[in-house]
């Protein structure tokens, strides 16, 4: 299918008969041509009798010296060489001149059919709106009741509470893909005890499904369809914000983590108590440290907030939110490892995870053995050096480093809001310029109060 006009053969075979006959010729040129000469050189007896082409001439019918003599009359003379003479006919030259000028014609005719329909769509653009829309009106409730149909799906309860409670959810889609292997699972949040679940778990075992399957449930339960689900009741979400994967958007001028801290910024600038918020991993495209204090940082924003969450995260240090913080519940997906293999069993189940298996799936993906045995190596190396959940809770070096700048940001931002605040104050006009002077030194202690107000570098 050609997807712009100039591709060419934008109309079907069939629906215009010179279109047609111009294609053919395009199309079948060569055998015309092969048959012509057959022809040819049966009626004239002469077999070596060839057509060729040259730019300057066009086709041509050449027959060499020893034939001359058996020329036909209708042949035309156009050009000698050392050993044979070279003939058009009246059908050759109409031949090339078709075949010549086809191309051209093809796109005439083409864009005139397409501009035709368009002008004939553009007369009756209401009525083809009207109709699209309910044909997709029309489709949607279909399809609607085709799925509500299904074995497995139900129809679920949607209220005004805040409690959303799915038990034995399914994801739609990786359920179409993994048929009955697929492991169905329950869902349990609200704005009280299970307001944030921070989902941690080995690579690959299916967080990234659970949650998407949530909000996948939440939407469909919504929108008034049926969903994959033993049960259902869905505390009515007024927005449901997302944050998945990594990209860049670099023609735009972010990169990855820009991208990433963008999304984080748009969530948490805009969510309401009703929202419910599915972030897939937060801070991997950072630092480990720096990564690790902004998932925390998030976390205990929406737990602040009392924002229904689900977070995914292999920063399993996030697992010790749950025990500062009421709402917090861990949860993980669980494995079995069995000989030296992991078996993904997909069920969600209570409790944090401190395993990740990134190394034995990079196995799995093909990584080189070399690569693997090392990383595995490096691995227990860094394992020596105790958990970084210690090291945020009661402080590091990393940590200390950053909250001294932003210390100093705040002393300087305090700063300013002073100088503006005494700007305000000001009544210009009824200073004399003593005075003006005077508040003019004043506004000058403040700035260079606590130092000289440089820019933050260190
Ligand atoms: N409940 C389930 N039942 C059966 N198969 C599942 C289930 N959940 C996930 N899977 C399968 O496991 C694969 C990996 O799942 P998913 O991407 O959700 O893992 P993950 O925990 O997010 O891994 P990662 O940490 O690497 O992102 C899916 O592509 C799907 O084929
Ligand atoms: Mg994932």
């Amino acid at each position: 299918m050609p997807l712009s006009l100039s591709e060419g053969k934008v109309i079907r075979p069939g629906y215009h008969r010179e279109l047609d006959e111009l294609r053919d010729l395009q199309e079948n040129g060569r055998q015309w041509l092969q048959s012509y000469q057959a022809q040819q050189a049966k009626e004239t007896g002469i077999n070596s009798l060839k057509i060729g082409f040259n730019n300057v001439f066009g086709y041509y019918i050449e027959v060499t010296r020893a034939n001359l003599k058996n020329t036909p009359p209708h042949f035309t003379r156009k050009q000698t060489l050392a050993n044979a003479e070279r003939f058009v006919t009246g059908e050759l030259k109409e031949f090339e001149e078709k075949i010549l000028t086809a191309q051209g014609k093809i796109a005439a005719i083409e864009r005139e059919i397409v501009n035709g329909l368009c002008s004939q769509v553009l007369k009756d653009a209401t009525a083809l709106h009207e109709t699209a829309s309910g044909i997709a009106s029309l489709d949607a409730l279909y399809s609607m009741s085709a799925i509500a149909s299904l074995p497995g799906y139900i129809i679920p309860e949607v209220n005004s509470e805040e409690e959303i409670h799915i038990k034995d959810g399914r994801h739609p889609v990786v359920e179409k893909l993994t048929g009955n292997a697929f492991i169905p699972n329950d869902t349990l949040l609200d704005r009280d005890e299970n307001q944030l679940i921070i989902l941690t778990g080995p690579n690959m075992a299916g967080k990234s499904t659970y949650i998407r399957q949530t909000a996948l449930l939440v939407i469909m339960a919504q929108t008034g369809g049926a969903v994959p689900a033993a049960e259902a009741r869905i505390g009515m979400v007024d927005k449901i914000f997302t944050r998945i994967g990594a990209h860049d958007e670099i023609s735009k001028g972010q990169s990855t983590f820009m991208v990433e801290m963008t999304e984080a910024a748009g969530i948490l600038n805009n969510l309401s108590e009703r929202s419910l918020v599915v972030l897939d991993e937060i801070g991997r495209g950072t630092s480990t440290y720096d990564g690790l204090s902004l998932a925390w940082a998030v976390a205990e924003f929406l737990q602040q907030r009392k924002v229904r969450t689900l977070f995914a995260t292999h920063f399993h240090e996030l697992t010790a939110l749950a025990e500062e913080y009421p709402g917090v519940k861990n949860y993980n997906v669980s494995v079995k490892e069995w000989d030296d293999r992991i078996i993904f069993l997909h069920k969600i189940i209570p409790g944090g995870s401190d395993q990740s298996y990134g190394i034995y799936v990079a196995k799995l993906a093909g990584i080189p053995k070399e690569a693997v045995s090392r990383a595995g190596a490096i691995l227990a190396k860094l394992e020596l050096h105790g958990s970084l959940q210690e090291t945020i809770r009661h402080g590091g070096k990393s940590t200390e480093r950053q909250m001294a700048i932003f210390e100093k940001e705040n002393k300087e931002a305090r700063r300013y809001e002073e100088i503006g605040r005494a700007l305000e104050e000001t009544d210009i006009d009824s200073l004399t310029p003593l005075e003006a002077l005077n508040k003019l030194q004043q506004l000058k202690r403040i700035a260079e109060k606590n130092g000289k107000s440089s820019p933050v570098t260190s």
